[in-house]
């Protein structure tokens, strides 16, 4: 396959996601809400592109690599795994006992070793999987491409997700998930360069510590994978800071599941996380409002799960509670379709 470190000509279909508009009614007021579905990139997720543009420009400045190792929840080792194998690339990744069935399946199918770190007594799990991989580039001699702190994890954001975005612009506000703070960071270095009215707005759960600080210290296990982080975001420290918005995982899980039933929607979890602070954002305007939210995955990632790990982990009870709650908020939810994505977006 020719090698080109060009986003443009990517040679795997990555970028140029669709971007799904719904139209959402709150109170007397019609909002435009508008989903970036990054699950439609070829590996299905968001963290295709990072993959890409670390790899890539790794390979640009040190030449050819014979294998890598990274850290990754999930997403991001499932993309790398697959373009390595295209590439003919070794490629070991670090994750977590909790990593999706889903995608440890896939990185184990592209032909990748997945190593599972175990923490410490009082390390988190993300610390964990950077320690690993560092340990792992230091005795087999793989390039460790460092996604947590590399400043090419935002830069592709920076450079790709979010000029894709903003040319089917304007936006009141832009959402988001922090996890560990990539997409958010690129997000934010690309408004600094482009100054502009739109807020960017953080979602997160209350047990993620990836932005401000958790009120259970940070003890708390995350529920949804990549989801907010427990560890603080090596990218953290954009001015302006960024709008946070907590959201809570059991009414995720319950609006996943209502997106679903009523075929409204096939992203991922932390994507409903970001819609639904979208949507408590838009309760709280007092003008029709034009959001979009960057959806990082798809559900196909979730689904074979819900009932034996997601729903227990938040609790039949609040899920259920959470149901209640949100059913007419979904109501109020109209699919209206794809946006037409002009030429200026297209060139991008
Ligand atoms: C499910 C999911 N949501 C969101 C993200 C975005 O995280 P970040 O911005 O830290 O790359 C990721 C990244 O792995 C992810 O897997």
């Amino acid at each position: 396959m020719p090698f080109t470190t060009v986003v443009a000509s990517c040679p795997f279909k990555i970028g140029h996601t669709p971007l799904t508009a719904y139209q959402v009614r709150i109170g007397d007021l019609t909002h435009e809400l508008l989903v970036k579905e990054e699950r439609c990139n070829e590996f299905g997720s968001v963290k295709d592109r990072v993959a890409w543009y670390i790899l890539s420009k790794t390979i640009e400045k040190i030449g050819p690599v014979k294998s890598v190792v990274d850290a990754s929840s999930g997403n991001y080792g499932n993309a790398l795994a697959c373009i390595c194998q295209r590439l003919g690339i070794g490629a070991t990744i670090v994750s977590s006992a909790s990593i999706s069935a889903h995608n440890a399946a896939q990185i184990k199918g592209a032909g990748a070793r997945l190593v599972i770190a175990e923490p410490k007594p009082g390390e988190t799990s993300n610390a964990a999987r950077m320690r690993v991989a560092g340990e792992i580039a230091e005795k087999d001699g793989s390039v460790f491409l460092d996604q947590y702190s590399n400043p090419l994890n935002p830069a592709a954001h920076q450079n790709w997700t979010a000029p894709e975005l903003f040319a089917a612009g304007p936006f009141d506000a832009v959402f988001m998930t922090s996890s560990s703070g990539g997409t958010s960071r690129g997000f934010a270095d690309y408004k600094k360069a482009h100054p502009g009215p739109t807020q960017l707005c953080l979602v997160e759960p209350e047990s993620s510590c990836a932005f401000l600080d958790s009120p259970s210290g940070c003890t708390d296990k995350l529920k949804i994978p990549a989801f907010g982080s427990q560890r603080r975001s090596s990218f953290a420290g954009m001015k302006p800071d960024p709008g946070m918005i907590r959201m809570d995982e059991a009414a995720t899980l319950a609006a996943f599941t209502l997106l679903h039933e009523h075929q409204l929607s096939k992203v991922g979890l932390s994507s409903v996380g970001v819609i639904l602070g979208a949507l408590d954002w838009l309760s709280r305007q007092d003008t029709p409002s034009r959001v979009a939210c960057i959806c990082a995955d798809g559900d196909e990632r979730y689904l074979d799960e819900i009932q034996s790990r997601y729903i227990p982990a938040v609790g039949q009870q609040a899920y259920e509670a959470a149901r209640a709650r949100l059913a007419p908020v979904i109501a109020g939810m109209r699919l209206v379709g794809p946006v037409q994505q002009t030429a200026k977006a297209a060139a991008q």
